[in-house]
């Protein structure tokens, strides 16, 4: 993991704490491989996750629809030094068999996507082709029952029930995502597309419900992190990862 990530993992800010625990993946799976892992992003955008694994030295191709966000991945890779090891490429679900032509990955990533695809459980099955057997999968996704707490909290209350009983989990019209999910489900279109060892964890339980106007310092970001960090790893809490306003799974390939 680049020592870069470090301080914001301590700082507290979730995106940044599940990007740390994929680079931890990443190399432990490289180190028992014994070689860099060559690394699929899906929807990888501008490289969040993909500039920090290839400069830890794993080889990321990134599979996004988005010209614009290759453009800015192609920059980021330049700026890194790290352009041998990022590939960018236009394309999504349906196009990972052309692009990968028969080649297998060691790891491959969704975070963020699988709420804007046409049909999870086909873009899942793509990446389970895509990846060798055991092979390894970190998918993060939005939550629905985070969002159901957020509005109710703030009053919105239709909206809040819209969201418990809209099979997407949308809490209206307007809201800018298509699709939220729930763990029973994710743990079931991830077994019907062949992964095993299903991990799902609920990230930024509290953080997302506390009002901004009350986390004000840096001492207070890292105390709301911790807290959200005990909230799910104590014993008899693991029920609490359904609230997590994003759910960050981990399985293998079978
Ligand atoms: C919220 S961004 C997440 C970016 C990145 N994965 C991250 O975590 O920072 C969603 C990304 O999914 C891409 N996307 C949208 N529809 C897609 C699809 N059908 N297949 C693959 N990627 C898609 C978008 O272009 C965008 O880059």
């Amino acid at each position: 993991m680049p020592d870069e990530q470090r301080p914001q993992r301590r700082g507290g800010h979730r995106p940044s704490a599940v990007v740390a625990a994929v680079g931890r993946i990443a190399d432990d799976y490289g180190a028992r491989l014994g070689r860099p892992l060559e690394v699929l992003d899906l929807g990888g955008g501008t490289g969040g996750v993909a500039v920090p694994l290839a400069e830890a030295g794993h080889r990321v191709t990134v599979v996004d629809p988005s010209p614009d966000a290759l453009a800015s991945l192609a920059r980021r890779a330049r700026e890194a030094d790290i352009v041998d090891r990022v590939t960018g490429v236009q394309g999504d679900g349906d196009s990972l068999d052309a692009i990968l032509a028969g080649r297998h990955v060691d790891l491959a990533c969704c975070h963020g996507t699988l709420e804007f695809v046409d049909d999870p459980a086909a873009t899942l099955h793509a990446i389970a082709r895509a990846l060798g057997e055991g092979g390894m999968l970190s998918l993060l996704v939005s939550g629905r029952l985070s969002v159901v707490f957020a509005k109710a909290i703030a009053g919105e209350f239709g909206q809040a029930r819209a969201a418990l009983v809209d099979p997407f989990g949308r809490w209206g019209s307007t809201d800018p995502l298509p699709r939220r999910f729930d763990v029973e489900q994710l743990e079931a279109l991830l077994t019907e597309a062949g992964f095993t060892d299903v991990h799902v964890r609920g990230t930024n339980i509290l953080g997302h419900l506390v009002p901004a106007s009350l986390v004000d310092s840096d001492a207070d970001r890292a105390a709301l992190a911790e807290l959200d960090e005990l909230l799910v790893t104590g014993p008899g809490r693991e029920f609490l990862r359904s609230l997590g306003s994003a759910l960050h799974v981990v399985a293998r390939r079978g």
